[in-house]
């Protein structure tokens, strides 16, 4: 699923694409997302436009989040069987994919009480974090007894959070698949699982459920798909191609249905909470800004392969894109009426994870020039349009930090600000109705394939030392400000802070364009650049006339290369 389509066969799925669209009224909205590329991106220049001053609405849900894997450790402790990531990670260890093991991580599992206090600190009103189904159930078998020291640990953590007035928000499958329903059944690959699926998330629902009132089944089956069973660089390690994603894809959207539909019927009379799945995407602009009816095309394409291949059927009319259809023929499995039908609308709201996970895997989704861009502004509003307005939790915001980057990250406090701003704007500007963004991750843990070398944590965590003391980075006490604040209600932080940051920061990811200051320079060198490579055609063409163009050329690019990348100042590894 990372090849784009031909030209000619992209002309056949705009065809298709109306053809679907005028026919099925209920997906009418499908394909809507293609105006947020027809209005046009803000002007950098403009300040009041590029940073709002306003505060959210009255309570706003701010949280933060971990997930079992990354943080609990204890991976062999009180009953817990294996994950499919703790066998991947034991026999990765010294290879590319993995250097470390998350058998300790940041000690979640005994150190939950300080993971609250942290909370506290924040003062945020929720709190995400995954129930590790291998600690639950050990043989991944819901009909079997549960293990009672997970249990009690999960509602004791679930009580304390309800005690400090935190909304515990659930997720019940965050990658950490019982190694041995991998062993069995040949994992997601097996639609064995979906069943042993509902059955686990209905002994959650009927265990927590009178105490937790937003459950996410899964997190970002996407990178399941394509890192787990598609590339192999996540756990399971499968290395199936499109044709294993695809499968594993089906599978996972097919699990999330009969969970939703299982609280749905038996859980929410009584319980009344809400159930969601958390869908993560990258963002493209298109090539050189231009929207040209093909580049919007390719854009819409992109979002489609990642976002649309699991929101289209869940938030739309049951079944794939189009576009996906025609990319991948006879591989791409297919819902049957019946099941389009108890697919389609399984959710409660629109839970969004926009994070450098996706965009690592972006970059390979754009082949015809479009550029990616981490604008949570321009998703927000490609969702509006795209699937009907739906209310939206920003489920995982954030970016990372070197693991050498310790308690001063810096960038992360430009980024957090930048993110949570673009989330503002949506709301005020474009009408968006975001009603929770969760600010990703509380505390510094195993970050998957990337181990300990990079930091997402909001607390920083010194893995050297078995006390695992979580320390609060600038970032955190900037979050808690703006909690504090409810946004940016005046000039007050923003001048503070941009008083702290050096030229350079601005350069912090892949998306330069933002950036007032960063494009003044930019453009600044652009202009300096120009001036330059102007005399010097001047003088190559007055002192080297009919001699080697070649040789020429060559020296002029070199010549403008190096003036650029001068005033360039090193961006942030994806
Ligand atoms: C699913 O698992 C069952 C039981 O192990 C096995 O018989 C079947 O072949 C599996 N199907 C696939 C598609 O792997
Ligand atoms: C954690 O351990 C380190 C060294 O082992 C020590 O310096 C530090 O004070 C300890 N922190 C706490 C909170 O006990």
């Amino acid at each position: 699923m990372l090849h784009h389509q031909s030209p000619p066969r992209q002309l056949l799925s705009i065809c298709l694409l109306f053809l679907v669209c005028g026919v099925n009224k209920a997906a009418s909205l499908l394909g809507g997302g293609r105006r947020i590329w027809q209005q046009p991106k803000l002007e950098p220049f403009n300040k009041d436009q590029s940073f709002l001053h306003d505060t959210f609405p009255s309570g706003f849900l701010w949280g933060t989040g971990t997930s079992a894997f990354q943080t609990e450790g204890a991976w062999d402790q009180e009953g817990k069987g294996p994950s499919i990531w703790d066998h991947f990670t034991h026999s990765t260890v010294g290879t590319d994919l993995a250097t470390e093991t998350a058998n300790v991580a940041s000690d979640s599992y005994t150190r939950w009480e300080e993971d609250v206090e942290a909370l506290e600190y924040l003062g945020v009103i929720s709190y995400s974090f995954s129930l590790s189904w291998p600690r639950l159930f050990p043989d991944g078998d819901a009909k079997n007894q549960a293990n009672p020291a997970a249990v009690e640990h999960y509602s004791r953590l679930i009580e304390k959070l309800l005690e400090k007035k935190i909304e515990p928000i659930v997720t019940l499958h965050h990658w950490d698949l019982p190694q041995v329903l991998q062993e069995h059944y040949g994992g997601w690959r097996n639609d064995t699982l979906v069943g042993l699926f509902e059955e686990y998330a209905a002994f959650c629902f009927h265990t927590f459920g009178s105490r937790v009132k937003i459950w996410l089944t899964m997190h970002n089956p996407y990178l399941v798909a394509v890192q787990g069973y598609g590339t192999g660089v996540h756990a399971p390690g499968e290395t199936g191609g499109a044709a294993g994603s695809l499968i594993v894809a089906h599978n996972l959207i097919r699990a999330h249905a009969k969970a939703w539909h299982t609280y749905n019927t038996h859980f929410r009379p009584t319980q009344r909470g809400q159930v969601s799945i958390v869908l993560g995407t990258h963002w493209v602009e298109p090539q050189r800004g231009k929207s040209t009816v093909d580049n919007i095309e390719f854009c819409q394409q992109s979002i489609e392969a990642v976002l649309g291949w699991f929101a289209n059927p869940i938030f739309g009319d049951g079944d794939y894109p189009p576009s996906l259809k025609i990319k991948h023929g006879a591989l791409l499995p297919s819902f049957s009426p019946e099941e389009k039908l108890w697919v389609q609308k399984t959710t409660d709201f629109f839970a969004l994870s926009f994070g450098p996970n996706n965009f690592r895997l972006g970059r390979g989704l754009v082949q015809y020039g479009q550029t990616v861009s981490p604008d949570l502004r321009r998703i927000l509003g490609w969702i509006k349009l795209e699937y009907g307005d739906p209310r939206v939790m920003v489920a995982e915001g954030g970016w990372f930090s070197e693991s050498s980057v310790g308690r001063e990250d810096t960038v992360a406090i430009y980024l957090m600000k930048r993110f949570i701003n673009q989330v503002l704007q949506a709301m005020k500007l474009d009408g968006v109705n975001v009603f929770s963004y969760s600010a990703w991750s509380l505390v510094d843990g195993f970050e998957w394939n990337y181990g300990f070398t990079v930091r997402r944590g909001l607390f920083y965590i010194d893995f050297s030392q078995l006390n695992r003391t979580r320390t609060p980075k600038t970032s955190a006490q900037y979050y808690k400000n703006v909690i504090t604040d409810n946004g940016f209600p005046n000039d007050k932080t923003s001048r503070e802070l941009q008083g702290r940051f050096p030229c350079e920061f601005h350069w912090g990811i892949a998306d330069s364009t933002l950036q007032n200051k960063a494009v003044l320079v930019f453009g600044g060198c652009l202009l300096i650049t120009s001036v330059m490579f102007i005399a010097l055609v001047i003088f190559v063409i007055i002192t080297k006339r009919n001699q080697r163009v070649r040789g020429v050329n060559r020296i002029i690019k070199r010549r403008e290369r190096v003036t650029v990348c001068s005033c360039r100042p090193v961006k942030y590894k994806l």
